[in-house]
């Protein structure tokens, strides 16, 4: 391969974890061909967006950043801009009629054409648009690991649930899983290098393997990857209610590195709504599964997210929702108000929720919410905890911060004695809403 010569890429990923892990399998492309990470775009020669559709908000701010990109082309005409990913997918070349200044659109299958259309690119000013759905999800790819001590590993991609709300299965296509085999030898590998963190990702992490047809299924997974030396925590994002078993729960409970954090949509608790969302379980058949789950994992941190404004949410639905925080009691809610999304069922619905009342909803769900988590993590203090060190917070220097194997964060006062990805100890000394304030323990 030409490897050029101080040529420069900026990279910018929107969404969910899926296209963290997709980005850093577009950087490895990229270095491969010789390019350097800038974190200005002034100085890129290639810039890529990595983009997201879940919701209006996540569109609104890419076409603000591509807007943005014009100018930085006018002054340097040679700059390849290429948008990637789910936004991507979903638009196509309707994203070259909207920002002419793009030149690459490649879709959720086609991370394996980015050298390709670089090239050709290089040779042949033009739009280039890859986004074929029929090819395989997966391609062995060299990948750049944006963490040295955390790593992320792709289980799976797709989603076969068709909640009525959301566009991921259009823009991501059918589940599709990875076989076991390969997930393991990238995991030793990884292990090899240092990693002690690994996350498993999918959009529905339980039904990983049934696509498969040789008997493997999510425990299976977790009990391989549970073997593998050198790995000290074992995470997985995000399971489904529906597809959630009490042998997958027994499997993460007599494990020795699966951690004690569950990321387990409700999105309402409203039996009627969840109907109308299609998400196949009644708020009784999730509760069973958390009361599982809670007696058989000491300490568990439970997370959700819930919808608010669906259209036919009625004020006592709604209510239905705070009454479910309440009996619930969750670690940490991910709140968000209904986005139509253009050709799911949901968009075209009777009844959709005024903007304002959407908004106050979401106010008084997030004071329901806030209680709790402050409830929580008050409860953490003056008690030690086990953190992997991950460096500097965003604003300070000097406070460094590493997260529980429950996924909460802790801050402390930086003396020069921890390194990043080490594990220490921490004891809690103040528990807030969402962060927690300590002290090494030496
Ligand atoms: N596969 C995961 C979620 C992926 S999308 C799951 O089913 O849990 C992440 C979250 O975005 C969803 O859980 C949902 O709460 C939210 N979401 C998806 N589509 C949305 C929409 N149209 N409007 C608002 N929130 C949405
Ligand atoms: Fe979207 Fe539902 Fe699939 Fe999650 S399970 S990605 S919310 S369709
Ligand atoms: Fe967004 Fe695609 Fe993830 S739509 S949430 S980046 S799967």
């Amino acid at each position: 391969m030409d490897i050029i010569e101080n040529k420069f890429y900026f990279l910018l990923t929107y969404g969910c974890q899926m296209n963290e892990s997709d980005s850093e399998r577009y950087a490895g492309q990229l270095e491969s061909l010789g390019y350097r990470r800038t974190e200005d775009m002034d100085m890129a020669d290639v810039v890529l967006l990595n983009t997201c559709c879940v919701r209006e908000t996540a569109e609104g701010k890419i076409l603000g950043k591509i807007g943005e990109l014009k100018h930085v082309k006018q002054h340097n005409p040679n700059l390849i801009i290429a948008v990637t990913g789910c936004m991507a997918q979903e638009w196509q070349d309707r994203l070259f009629e909207r920002a002419p200044h793009i030149d690459l659109v490649i879709g959720t299958h086609n991370i394996h054409k980015l050298v390709e259309l670089i090239r050709e690119r290089q040779a042949k000013s033009g739009h280039y648009l890859e986004a074929d759905m029929t090819v395989p999800a997966f391609h062995d790819l060299p990948t750049k690991r944006f963490q040295k001590f955390f790593a992320w590993v792709p289980i799976m991609n797709g989603c076969n649930k068709f909640c009525t709300y959301c566009i991921v299965p259009y823009v991501r296509g059918r589940e599709v899983s990875r076989p076991i085999a390969d997930i393991v030898r990238e995991i030793e590998e990884i292990a090899k290098e240092g990693y002690k963190e690994i996350t498993l990702l999918g959009q529905n992490v339980n039904s990983y393997g049934l696509d498969l047809k040789d008997g493997t299924d999510f425990s299976a997974l977790l009990q391989a990857v549970d073997r593998i030396d050198g790995i000290e925590r074992v995470r997985y994002m995000t399971s489904h209610p529906k597809d959630m078993t009490f042998a997958m729960i027994d499997a993460i409970a007599d494990s020795k590195k699966v951690v004690n954090h569950m990321h387990l949509p409700i999105q309402s608790g409203s039996d009627e709504l969840l109907k109308k969302m299609n998400r196949g379980y009644t708020v009784d058949q999730y509760m069973e599964l958390v009361e599982y789950a809670r007696k058989r994992i000491p300490d568990l941190v439970l997370t959700t997210d819930i919808i608010v404004g669906f259209p036919g949410e009625t004020e006592e639905m709604f209510c239905q929702t705070l009454d479910l925080l309440k009996r619930v009691q969750y670690d940490m809610a991910y709140t968000f108000i209904y986005s139509p999304r253009t050709g799911t069922p949901a968009a075209k619905m009777d009844h959709q929720i005024p903007q304002e009342e959407k908004s106050r909803r979401l106010q008084r769900l997030m004071d329901v919410q806030n209680v709790y988590s402050l409830q929580l993590n008050q409860a953490m203090e003056h008690k030690e905890y086990e953190v992997i060190v991950e460096g500097p917070t965003k604003n300070d220097e000097n406070h460094w911060f590493g997260r529980t194997t429950g996924n909460k964060m802790i801050i402390w006062e930086h003396d020069g004695s921890a390194a990043v990805g080490d594990t220490v100890k921490v004891a809690v000394d103040k528990g807030q809403t969402w962060v927690l304030k300590g002290h090494l323990i030496h």
